[in-house]
């Protein structure tokens, strides 16, 4: 068996990170959340109130930033130069806007070199939104989650509530749109589906069908 890469793609809480998870766990590969990458780099200018618009500062500060993905056995830990902060990257504030730091071009241009190094050794599942089109182009297998606004709203929000939290299944709709279409819409490496990507809509699919699905064509490749 070889090694392959697969990339996962697709817009806001379309159930990325759950399958890719369950897919690189099938196949004792490697998972790499680059969402959580942009996210601390959010968390960071937050935290030391740099403008999310200021793209040269950004792109300094990320120099500096040391960002870890650790595997362990409750999944993915994220550490902020050797900080764990896997909770905090998924508060609301740094939701609403790592959209606005993901869209320079400089940001970017790091997180990707990075992203690459990380992918090196194959045997590896990415998800994102430009892992297809631009950090693993010549990836084995590339898929692009699709699913409707609502489902994807109405799953956010059941999610919330199991864990106790405040949910509003309309402020999530917005919440979701809006990252979309600055995601969509940026200059460099917007979220779109690459020409050789296999589109997979999970509207009305389960969390193990989708897997499934995935599974079945990385076992094409191996
Ligand atoms: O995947 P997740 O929802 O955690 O990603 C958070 C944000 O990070 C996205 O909305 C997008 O702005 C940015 N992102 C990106 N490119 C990636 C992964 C994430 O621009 N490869």
């Amino acid at each position: 068996n070889k090694n392959i890469a697969i990339a996962i793609d697709g817009p806001a809480a379309a159930g990325k990170s759950t399958v890719a998870k369950i897919v690189a766990n099938k196949l004792s590969y490697i998972y790499i959340d680059t969402g959580a990458m942009y996210r601390a780099l959010t968390l960071k200018a937050i935290n030391q109130q740099t403008s999310l618009q200021d793209e040269k500062r950004l792109s300094e500060l990320l120099s500096t930033t040391k960002i870890d993905l650790e595997q362990s056995k409750d999944g993915q830990r994220v550490i902020l130069d050797g900080e764990d902060v896997t909770l905090e990257i998924r508060s609301q504030q740094v939701t609403n806007n790592v959209s606005h730091v993901a869209k320079h071009a400089s940001v970017r241009r790091e997180m990707v070199l990075r992203q690459q190094q990380l992918a090196n050794k194959r045997g590896v599942v990415m998800d994102g939104r430009d892992i297809g089109t631009h950090v693993l182009p010549d990836a084995e297998v590339k898929v692009f989650l699709v699913a409707s606004v609502e489902e994807r709203a109405r799953r956010r929000h059941e999610e919330n509530i199991k864990k106790g939290f405040d949910s509003n299944l309309q402020q999530l709709m917005d919440e979701i749109n809006q990252r979309d279409q600055i995601d969509s819409k940026r200059e460099t490496a917007p979220l779109i589906k690459a020409a050789d990507a296999i589109e997979i809509d999970t509207t009305s699919l389960t969390i193990d069908d989708v897997a499934n699905k995935i599974f079945a064509l990385a076992n094409e490749k191996l």
